[in-house]
């Protein structure tokens, strides 16, 4: 089977994009990965910090590899948002084919060893220790300039509104990138987390991404895919984004179709009665994902 690096760069070359669906239960993966098999696409199977804590990161490989081999489709698994050297280093250990170090938080590059910050490490030193220990390893890393904002929805923990200085600058990109030599870059450009912020659709900011993309002809990454236009992920495609991050869309399907299954059948107390409904509900917006990201019959 190709590895994730062979996709990544087919899909820049051929301009699609491969979905990464967060789970958190062995229901949404089958779902994921039905659709995936039924597609012919490849798909990457995402767990945040909360999403590792809960479903183990041993498991959540075992995972991957069993029905990676059961369904014969590339199925990969990236850990989303590490925010330290040590959590990353430990999907790596475990058998993650990616991982994405979150250093958004810091200063890009380290801050002087003075009283008010003791000599913080900024985010191009820790990523290029995790390039350091992941390559040698066979595993991709995905860098992170620039923060995504959160929306008011509860579905993620806290909310964070993103303002112009949060937003990718081209130049900090460019000198991230060059330094660290990251696989994959995940960029802010007006899109976040979640669904909506104060009733309002994410739109993304195209002319700040055309300007990356002119500096940098690298794979970009996009997070907060969920809720974003049909049109602006097309767009997005076209600059060179080849993975794009969903979550909030499947935690919906998944949890609203449980709801009315029990709500329907106060009887029925047979798991594997009232949890095939919500698989195929997660399945059916896979496969809306996967043609609308262009990664249909790109095996
Ligand atoms: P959404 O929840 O908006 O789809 O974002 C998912 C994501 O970016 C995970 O990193």
């Amino acid at each position: 089977m190709k590895n994730l690096k062979y996709y990544f760069e087919k899909a820049k070359k051929e301009k699609f994009a491969i979905g990464q669906f967060n789970f958190s239960t062995f229901e949404q993966v089958k779902g994921i990965v039905q659709a995936a098999k039924n597609l012919n696409s490849p798909v990457i199977l995402g767990t945040s910090e909360g999403e590792s804590k809960f479903v183990g990161l041993p498991e959540a490989v075992a995972m991957r590899n069993v029905l990676r081999k059961k369904y014969n489709v590339p199925v990969f698994l990236n850990l989303d948002h590490g925010k330290s050297f040590e959590a990353v280093k430990e999907a790596i250990d475990a058998g993650y084919d990616m991982v994405c170090f979150d250093g958004s938080k810091l200063p890009l590059e380290d801050l002087p060893a003075m009283p008010a910050h003791a000599g913080q490490a900024g985010n191009i030193k820790i990523s290029k220790k995790v390039v350091s220990y992941a390559k040698w390893r066979g595993v991709l890393v995905e860098g992170e300039v620039g923060r995504f904002g959160t929306d008011a929805s509860k579905i993620y923990q806290e909310e964070f509104k993103i303002t112009e200085e949060f937003l990718t600058k081209p130049e900090e990109a460019k000198i991230y990138f060059a330094k660290t030599k990251v696989d994959v870059l995940a960029i802010s450009i007006g899109n976040f987390h979640g669904m909506n912020v104060m009733g309002s659709v994410p739109r993304l900011d195209l002319v700040r991404f055309e300007e990356i993309s002119n500096l940098l002809n690298i794979p970009f990454v996009l997070h907060g895919g969920s809720g974003t236009l049909d049109t602006d992920i097309r767009s997005a495609i076209n600059f060179g984004v080849v993975k794009i991050n969903i979550n909030t869309e499947i935690r919906l399907a998944f949890t609203n179709s449980l709801k009315k299954q029990l709500e329907t059948n106060p009887d029925e107390i047979t798991p594997y009665k009232y949890l095939q409904e919500p698989i195929n509900e997660v399945q059916k917006i896979i496969e809306e994902k996967i043609k609308l990201f262009g990664s249909e019959n790109k095996i």
